[in-house]
This record gives C-alpha cells, structure tokens and sequence, in this order.
C-alpha cells in the first residue's frame, strides 16, 4: 500500500536527519556522484544498496536487462549528462546472473514489446553460439550470456560520440563491467574496463 511506503519514507527520512544531519542541506546544494550506472530494472539488484552508496553517490539508469542500445535517447541523454555536467569518473554497466530479460532472449516464446527491446541479445547468443552451447547447463549458458552482454554494453558505451568526444577533450573517464550475483549479494568485476590512453 502507498499510504504503508509513505510512512516508511517518513521513518527513513527522521533517521537520516539523525544520524547525518548535514547530508539533505548537503544534496539540496548539488548532486556531484562518482559513479553513472547502467543497470538491470531487475528489483534485485538497487545500484545504490548493492553498491553500500549512499544518496547523491551514484548516477542511475537501469533498463530490462542493462542493454546499451545505441539509439535509446534516455540513456544517451542520462550518459552526456553524468559525463559532461556531473563529470563522473567511472561508469559501470551491471548486469546480474539469473536475467529474466536475457533469459527471455534465448526463448522461443514470444514476449511482445520486449522481444524488440531485447534483440541485441538474441544476436549475441547467436555470435556466441559455440561457446554457449559447450557449457554444461542451461543456467551455465544464461549465466554466461548476462556477462556477454555487460561486456557488449562496455564497448557500446564507449563507442559513443559522448565518450569519444570526452575523451578527445581529457576527460578521464573509465567504463567497467561488473556483475552481480543475486544468490549471494556479491559484485564481481569482469575485467574488461575501458579507459583513455594515457595523455
Ligand atoms: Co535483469
């Protein structure tokens, strides 16, 4: 119930002004977050909780299955934002192990709009067939695919005219790909971070 959220946010807010008084006047004042992060919707996988960020730390898109869609405006615009008005120093695209929406890329049933949204991944199942179909479990192979995608997200985001032009301009800006695991809380790196060669 609404009325029941309402009163846990009241609850939450009294804390904080509690416990860290200073921290609402501060954000009030300006947002200056580290970290942009792309993630899954997944309900999950919260970037600020799994992170141990607190508010004002992290700059947040999250869409079905963390897919970089070159042409997705929302996240183009939230990308250009963190790098060129926040200038964030590092980006992380997240995927988790056990997607739903990656899940639903290798199935033949259909899934209306969000077979369209998910396509990209369809297609790299397909360019990572032999690898995927050596492994010994359906899971295995999901588990895997939901890293493929982080890693395909890193080079999409990096591919960007933002980046490119961040870069051009000095920026230091990395990008990395994590994942998260949601039977045992745990963000693993995947070790394929993106940064600008050294000036
Ligand atoms: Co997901």
């Amino acid at each position: 119930m609404v009325e029941a959220l309402l009163r846990r946010n009241a609850t939450w807010a009294e804390g904080i002004a509690r416990t860290d008084p200073g921290l609402f006047p501060r954000l009030a004042a300006q947002q200056a977050p580290e970290f942009f992060w792309i993630g899954c919707s997944d309900s999950r996988v919260p970037a600020n909780v799994v992170a141990g960020l607190d508010p004002g730390e992290v700059f947040v898109h999250r869409n079905v299955a963390n897919v970089v869609h070159s042409s997705d405006l929302n996240l183009l615009s939230a990308l250009e934002f963190a790098v060129e008005a926040l200038g964030v120093r590092d980006i992380i695209v997240c995927g988790h192990y056990g997607c739903g929406g990656v899940r639903a890329s290798c199935e033949n049933a259909h899934h209306r709009l969000v077979d369209h949204w998910i396509e990209p991944i369809r297609r790299l199942s397909v360019q990572h067939a032999p690898e995927l179909d050596a492994l010994p479990s359906a899971e295995a192979r999901l588990d895997r695919l939901c890293e493929i995608n982080v890693r395909d997200g890193v080079s999409r985001v990096a591919e960007t005219p933002i980046m490119r032009a961040a870069w051009e301009g000095g920026a230091r800006v990395r990008i990395h790909g994590l994942i998260y695991g949601i039977r045992d809380g745990l963000l693993r790196n995947l070790d394929c971070t993106i940064a600008p060669l050294p000036a």
